[in-house]
């Protein structure tokens, strides 16, 4: 078990995320887990493999994007905007991707970024060293011209600090005419409550300069069938990806989850316009958490038949919200684009 060298208070607790995200979600009234806890090794196996399912559009839709737009949308970042620039100059750009993972789909932007620029400086960020790890051993080997940057860290925590006001660093990239262009793609949005999603976009403004961009990409809302296929796969890969989380739970906590007894569910709340993935208790029982106070009692938790864990969000946008969000955070809209049936959307804006 990996709890055993996790920090131990006096009391015997275990400090750890996962075991404050647990005791606090299965603690509560209406139980949920946190996202993020779908991705250790296992479970970042699966989301890659959700990618290749017929069902799953995001991935190939957004790539389809990128693969018709991505010289438009370098040229466009580079562009003479008249920020810190003489007229008509175009600026040098570095990409910083935010929750970067396995960044498949980023390649076609620094590839178009080599082409207009002869190299890039590439910074990408993600809490797994491992991902970026693969990721910077991909891209160095794939795309000559790529200097590869990572940086280990929880962008939605850590941007504003990182990037934030640095005098020498500003110079600097004052001096070479750099101006950054914050990827954040792949849908990643849509895991953040709306009012979460518009706080991001401003943290990360606070860390950039006026003339830098963000590129953003976003899920539209559509027919729920769709939607729905989206998230439960006819080859049960989105279910194992939910069913996981209970995994790493009795691995990583001494969980006793029986993960037959749990099934996989995903709803369309189109009030709330977005994509709802639970795990439903198909029977009333209790399971115990072992691992989580090593002094104490087990952590208990009850379900009752058909009670459910709520596990993701996966918000979906209509056309120009994306960008009224951006433009709230103080990104003016540069331009936007679309696949032909708009069932995914990226849009460009510039720090004002
Ligand atoms: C990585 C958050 C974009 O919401 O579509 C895929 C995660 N969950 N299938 C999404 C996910 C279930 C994905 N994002």
């Amino acid at each position: 078990m990996t709890t055993i060298a996790l920090p131990i208070t006096s009391a015997g607790i275990i400090q750890d995320r996962v075991a404050a995200a647990v005791r606090e979600g299965l603690g509560a009234k209406r139980k949920l887990l946190p996202p993020w806890l779908f991705y250790d090794a296992a479970g970042s196996r699966l989301f890659d493999e959700i990618t290749e399912r017929p069902e799953y559009y995001l991935t190939r839709t957004e790539r389809g994007i990128f693969a018709a737009h991505a010289q438009r949308m370098i040229a466009l970042a580079a562009g003479p905007n008249g920020v810190g620039l003489e007229e008509n100059e175009p600026a040098r750009l570095r990409i910083v991707e935010l929750g970067a993972g396995s960044a498949d789909k980023t390649r076609l932007l620094l590839a178009a970024a080599v082409a207009l620029q002869g190299s890039v400086v590439y910074e990408p960020l993600d809490v797994s060293a491992s991902a970026l790890e693969a990721a910077q051993e991909r891209i160095e080997r794939e795309i000559d011209g790529v200097t590869v940057a990572p940086r280990v860290m929880d962008y939605s925590h850590e941007f504003e600090a990182e990037f934030g006001p640095r005098p020498e660093v500003d110079l600097e990239l004052a001096e070479t005419r750099e101006r950054r262009l914050v990827l954040f793609i792949g849908s990643s949005i849509g895991n953040f409550e709306p009012w979460e999603a518009a706080e991001l976009l401003r943290m990360v403004r606070r860390g950039l300069q006026p003339g830098d961009l963000l590129l953003m990409g976003a899920d539209r809302v559509k027919d729920e069938a769709t939607l729905l296929a989206a998230y439960d796969d006819f080859a049960g890969v989105t279910a194992a990806f939910n069913l996981n989380v209970l995994a790493r739970l009795n691995r990583e906590l001494g969980a006793d989850f029986d993960l037959e007894s749990f099934a996989h569910r995903a709803i369309w709340n189109g009030d709330a316009s977005r994509i709802e993935m639970h795990l439903e208790s198909r029977v009333a029982q209790t399971v115990r958490l072992s691992g989580m106070d090593i002094d104490g009692p087990d952590f208990e938790v009850d379900f009752a038949a058909g009670e459910t864990i709520h596990t993701e969000n996966s918000y979906k946008y209509r056309p120009g919200q994306a960008e009224a969000m951006m433009a709230a955070a103080g990104f003016a809209p540069v331009e936007s684009w679309t696949d032909a049936q708009g069932w995914f959307g990226v849009c460009l804006g510039r720090a004002e």
